[in-house]
């Protein structure tokens, strides 16, 4: 989806640096909307190894979408507005599916809806060398060795777990839409009420692996506090961007920024609940963020600093000390079904 923005130049060139783990900044982003399809391996290759996630995957909306989003009357007024022929333009299965490239026929394909490679990245540098136990049986792979091999499909453009920033980067990516026209002119929804603890931990949720399909384990109390803070502010930055980059005053810019407003509120409550010195920093920062269409610039700095903090805050907050923003946290009967 990236390249075609920058085509037709509504895109706010910064997103390709918010989105997912790029050690090169001039390649192709390998995860979300503007993934490089070329690197796509495909889901079938990762059911090999991981059928217990794929049957996770099928009961949710992201697999669904790319047969019911066509159906969809709503759909067909998109298209009509925005002046496209095909519900299944690559706009459209940029965000409701997978697309890949096709060698044979030199053509895009889309492989599925919003499938594993859309979330842990595209496959195609790591997906051998990441469940190989360096050549080895697995018990007889050095701790060193198991680094390094993990290090290398991060490398590639793995997105791991434990890689909790860029995840949810990456999930925003998706679910705020970065995109005016689609918006403004096709009426699409500009964004979810997407909230990464209990949209990950309801019916998605496939931590089943590593007990070999047996348990589906939600986030530890921990993890779960992490989640939070962490899905709050990724969707800031990218707000902050959108808004920075916007040609026009329209209802994308309003409700981008109404929705910022209200996460800049719960951020300060979060924060101060937390008694979290760097958080408390941070939601002083934010109260100084100003929301001046016509100084929109400046909120390109400040979506960078919501990018540093949560690169920080994820790299060093495991969530153990944070006990004091759990009553803040959405109960498991909201998480998403
Ligand atoms: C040849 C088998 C194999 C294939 C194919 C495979 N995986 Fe894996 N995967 C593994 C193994 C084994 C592990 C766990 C390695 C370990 O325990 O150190 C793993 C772990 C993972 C993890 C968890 C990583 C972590 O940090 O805990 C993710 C995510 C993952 N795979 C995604 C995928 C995706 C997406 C695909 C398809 C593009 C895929 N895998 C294809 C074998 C495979
Ligand atoms: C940047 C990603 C992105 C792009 C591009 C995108 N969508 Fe969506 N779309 C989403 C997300 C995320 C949702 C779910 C919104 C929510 O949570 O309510 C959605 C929801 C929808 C819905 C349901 C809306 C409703 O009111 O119930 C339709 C229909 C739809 N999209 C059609 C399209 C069509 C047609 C296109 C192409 C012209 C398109 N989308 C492009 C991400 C995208
Ligand atoms: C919508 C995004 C999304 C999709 C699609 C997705 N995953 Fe995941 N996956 C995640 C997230 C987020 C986590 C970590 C969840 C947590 O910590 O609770 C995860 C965790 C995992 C793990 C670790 C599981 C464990 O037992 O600890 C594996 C393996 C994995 N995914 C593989 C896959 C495979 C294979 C597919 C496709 C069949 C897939 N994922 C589809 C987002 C996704
Ligand atoms: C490639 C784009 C893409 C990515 C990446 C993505 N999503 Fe989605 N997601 C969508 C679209 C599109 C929909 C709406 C589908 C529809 O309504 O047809 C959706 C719907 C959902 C829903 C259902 C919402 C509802 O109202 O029922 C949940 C939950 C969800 N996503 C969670 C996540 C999480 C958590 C992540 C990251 C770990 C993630 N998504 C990453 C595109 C994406």
């Amino acid at each position: 989806m990236i390249q075609q923005l920058v085509l037709i130049g509504l895109v706010s060139i910064s997103l390709l640096a918010v989105n997912g783990p790029n050690l090169d900044e001039s390649a192709e982003p390998v995860t979300g909307p503007g993934f490089n399809h070329k690197a796509i391996v495909g889901v079938e290759k990762c059911v090999d190894c991981h059928k217990h996630s794929a049957e996770v995957w099928k009961n949710t909306v992201h697999y669904k979408t790319i047969t019911d989003m066509p159906r969809s009357p709503k759909a067909k007024e998109i298209i009509d507005k925005m002046g496209l022929r095909r519900v299944k333009e690559s706009l459209c299965t940029s965000c409701h599916g997978t697309e890949m490239w096709d060698s044979e026929h030199n053509e895009m394909t889309v492989e599925a809806g919003v499938s594993c490679e859309s979330c842990h990245g595209a496959g195609m540098g790591w997906v051998t060398v990441h469940g190989e136990f360096s050549g080895k049986e697995e018990d007889e792979e050095t701790e060193a060795e198991a680094a390094k091999r993990w290090k290398a499909s991060e490398a590639a453009g793995m997105l791991r777990p434990s890689m909790i920033a860029d995840i949810a980067r990456n999930c925003v990516s998706c679910h705020v839409i970065d995109h005016e026209e689609l918006v403004a002119t096709g009426g699409h929804p500009a964004v979810s009420n997407f909230e990464l603890l209990s949209w990950s931990q309801g019916n998605m949720r496939h931590n089943n692996f590593y007990t070999n399909g047996k348990e589906n384990k939600v986030a530890s109390a921990e993890r779960k506090r992490v989640l939070y803070v962490v899905g709050m502010v990724a969707e800031i930055e990218v707000l902050l961007s959108s808004i920075g980059n916007a040609n026009a005053m329209n209802i994308y810019v309003k409700t981008h920024a109404k929705r910022f407003s209200n996460l800049r509120k719960q951020f300060i409550s979060v924060a101060a609940a937390s008694k979290d010195e760097s958080m408390l920093e941070f939601a002083q920062y934010l109260k100084t963020v100003g929301l001046s269409f016509k100084a929109r610039e400046a909120l390109i700095p400040a979506s960078k600093k919501a990018g540093e903090f949560l690169d920080n805050f994820s790299a060093t907050s495991d969530g153990s000390s944070l006990a004091g923003i759990d009553s803040l946290l959405p109960d498991p009967s909201e998480y998403k079904n």
